[in-house]
């Protein structure tokens, strides 16, 4: 059983993208998935068809009630957000044990399932916090541009913060590139330049840009479902694979 933590504190870098076509791929595969959207955009939820949840993880962090638990498909639950998770960093800032309310929701139903994926917001507080401290590892997609790299050494100093302070079993699965456009010299340098400092964490599949992911999106689908020729889905079918061989 593993959680992971879907983290980059720089927005549109693909982490709900990712989030659900890894969690539908593992899936497919039959692992039995749960994923968690702590983002007050619901980019995820949404992103699985689900419009407005009645009750939220916001919900359960702040009044710490068993988490719900929404069936998406075969094999993949959801537990969705809701925009009022917008002040609950706030909220919960003077909680004793703030960090580890995550953890503790999940404790009861980790057992259940294969895979916890969770899908952070673009920011690195509290609640990134709390998943960072929830997970047993942290995937990072970058985004292919020159920008997309800096910052990164700054949240590499943060998650190992945390497994100094607050979860020292916690580990980087690693860094894999989104929205690449292959035909661009710039997207190679960056490339090199992250294998140079990362090493092994970079994966070798990369995320291309294709449309038929952003349609996916919006139509509530994952791309296996959406478009299942599609590019999309052959490079998130190749990132899975490269999970399962990476992290077990
Ligand atoms: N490989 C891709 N090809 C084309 N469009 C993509 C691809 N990956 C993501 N997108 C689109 O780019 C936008 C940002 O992606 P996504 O929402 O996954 O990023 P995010 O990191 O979760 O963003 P945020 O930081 O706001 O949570 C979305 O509209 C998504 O549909
Ligand atoms: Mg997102």
């Amino acid at each position: 059983m593993k959680t992971i933590s879907i983290m980059n504190h720089k927005g549109g870098t693909g982490k709900t993208t990712s989030s659900i076509n890894i969690g539908a791929g593992l899936a497919r595969k039959g692992h039995k998935v749960l994923l968690v959207d702590i983002d007050s955009q619901a980019n995820l939820t949404e992103g699985l068809g689900i419009g407005e949840a009645e009750v939220s993880v916001y919900d359960s962090i702040r009044e710490n009630k068993k988490l719900p638990i929404l069936n998406i498909s075969d094999n993949l639950d959801l537990v969705p957000a809701s925009i009022d998770l917008l002040g609950a960093e706030m909220e919960i800032v003077s909680k004793i044990g703030r960090e580890q309310i995550l953890t503790k929701l999940l404790k009861p139903i980790r057992a259940e399932y294969d895979y916890i994926i969770i899908d952070c917001p673009p920011s690195v507080g509290l609640l990134t916090v709390n998943a960072m401290v929830a997970s047993d590892t942290i995937l990072l997609p970058l985004q292919g541009e020159y920008f997309a790299y800096k910052g990164v050494d700054r949240l590499l100093g943060i998650v190992k913060e945390v497994r100094e302070n607050l979860n020292d079993t916690l580990d980087i699965g690693g860094v894999f590139i989104t929205q690449i456009n292959p035909n661009r010299i710039l997207t190679k340098t960056i490339v090199e330049k992250l294998i140079e400092d990362l090493q092994e964490k970079v994966f070798d599949t990369k995320i291309r840009i294709n449309v038929a992911l952003a349609e996916a999106q919006l139509q509530g689908q994952s791309i296996f479902d959406y478009a299942p020729e599609s590019n999309g889905a052959k490079d998130y079918e190749k990132l899975v694979d490269e999970i399962l061989s990476k992290l077990n």
